[in-house]
């Protein structure tokens, strides 16, 4: 039996990206600043000094992205709608202007057989409502509600699939914990009402896209880890039970209805400013939950350190990305197979999934990534396994269409299956490009 055997015949293949990561032109049709605008132009935040400026300059390159898509024979394409290109100011006034480049993307998207997925929230906090408050405040989930309203009415006649939220994990925790995202807070109450206050976002707007498109289907999606005690000492053990409640169960727990983990709850310290009714509204059923997966997470109790008080320890796959990252295929099969049995998952999708190396063009314009290529395979292979075991995997979005915006790393991480010349917005399709269009051709063939 084929590796990629076991995955649906209706399987979606597709990539993915974020507004902020490739868009540029944050200047233009009425957009105005994020949080990720100011912290990048805050000098020391970001390698290099880069910003998203001009990014992939996709927000007018996207007829020619849209082509490569097809040329790699995706059938789905994963991208973030910006909230600051919408509602850009504080009063709520939706920008037409802003929408209009989405209508023309669907519409691009769809006229050449790919179906989008959005995402509504990929970081980009308007700096208008982060100067109101942000996250720790209850009327920014009340704001995106409305944001989300507004998207779902224009696009909600063509777009079926929603996501919510990406990664609240690191808005909440590496944004407003360790501040080495936008907002740059280093606050652990702030952190803490951050997280809730993205979960109840995401149950208003799960509320307003059900309301204005019919047939919609809804979820979000989560950058989970495996974890693993670094030895099998009682304080490594419950050093790693509470790495898998900072990194795992906060973010699984309350949109499965659950609720809150005890444990952690007390671990914070911090009150959840919960009003009667918000945890049925997080906790409404999910059509879909995505996954992002990149590494496992080997963990020591660390006493003296700041709460969650563990460290993570280097795994011993001498493989590793450019991000240091640890290669570990087993671990993306693990949670899917996690997400269906410990959380009852009906459709999942591995909404991310991708490695960061430095890739060169050779003379002749190839780009030999050969490493992100056998990444790719090992990472399909474990999810084919996982569905061979009984997770319902719906699709695959690899990590990412194109070379991007790499948030506090800036444009020296290259994740792409496609080159960008940054100085010419040159694209090149790597090796592992043309890998992932002939594994999808192969299995579209059986
Ligand atoms: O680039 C990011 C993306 O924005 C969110 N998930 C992880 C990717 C790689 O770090």
């Amino acid at each position: 039996m084929n590796d990629l055997d076991a995955l649906p015949t209706n399987f979606r293949w597709g990539a993915a990206t974020s507004a902020y990561q490739i868009e540029g032109a944050v200047h233009e049709d009425g957009r105005a600043p994020s949080i990720w605008d100011t912290f990048s132009h805050t000098p020391g935040t970001v390698d290099n000094g880069d910003t998203g400026d001009t990014a992939c300059d996709h927000y007018h390159r996207y007829p020619e992205d849209i082509r490569l898509i097809g040329r790699l024979g995706l059938d789905a394409y994963r991208f973030s709608i910006a909230w600051p290109r919408v509602v850009p100011q504080a009063d709520g006034r939706v920008n037409p202007a802003g929408l209009a480049f989405y209508d023309r993307l669907v519409d691009a998207l769809l006229a050449a057989g790919i179906t989008p997925f959005p995402t509504l929230y990929h970081w980009d906090l308007p700096q208008a409502q982060q100067d109101r408050g942000g996250w720790p405040e209850r009327a920014t989930a009340e704001r995106f509600a409305e944001y989300a309203a507004a998207v779902a009415e224009r696009l909600g006649d063509r777009v079926t699939h929603w996501g919510t939220l990406n990664e609240p994990l690191c808005s909440s925790w590496i944004g407003h914990l360790e501040g080495k995202m936008a907002p740059g807070l280093t606050d652990l109450t702030a952190a803490v009402r951050t997280s809730y206050h993205l979960h109840l976002a995401h149950g208003l707007a799960t509320q307003a896209l059900r309301a204005a498109v019919p047939g919609a289907r809804i979820g979000l999606t989560n950058n989970l880890s495996t974890i693993e005690p670094a030895t099998g000492s009682a304080a490594d053990l419950a050093a790693a039970r509470r790495a898998d409640g900072h990194i795992n169960r906060w973010w699984l727990d309350p949109v499965h209805g659950r609720g809150y983990p005890q444990d952690m709850v007390e671990l914070y310290g911090v009150e959840l400013p919960v009003r009667d009714g918000d945890l049925e509204l997080i906790g409404a059923p999910l059509d879909w939950l995505g996954l992002n997966y990149y590494f496992r997470q080997i963990v020591a109790d660390d006493p003296s350190g700041p709460v969650p008080r563990f460290r993570q320890v280097p795994g011993p796959n001498p493989e590793r990305t450019a991000m240091d990252w640890e290669v570990h295929a087993p671990g993306i099969e693990e949670l899917l197979l996690r997400l269906t049995e410990e959380y009852g998952a009906r459709e999942l999708y591995v909404t991310e999934n991708g490695a960061a190396y430095p890739d060169t063009v050779t003379a002749d314009g190839r780009v030999e990534d050969l490493e992100r290529a056998g990444y790719l395979e090992q990472h399909l292979a474990a999810c084919a396994r996982a569905v061979a075991k009984g997770a319902p995997l719906a699709g695959y979005f690899a990590w990412s269409l194109l070379d991007n915006f790499e948030w506090a790393y800036g444009y020296d991480k290259r994740f792409g299956l496609v080159h960008v010349d940054y100085a010419t917005q040159r694209r090149t399709v790597k090796r592992s490009g043309h890998r992932y269009a002939e594994v999808i051709r192969a299995h579209r063939a059986r």
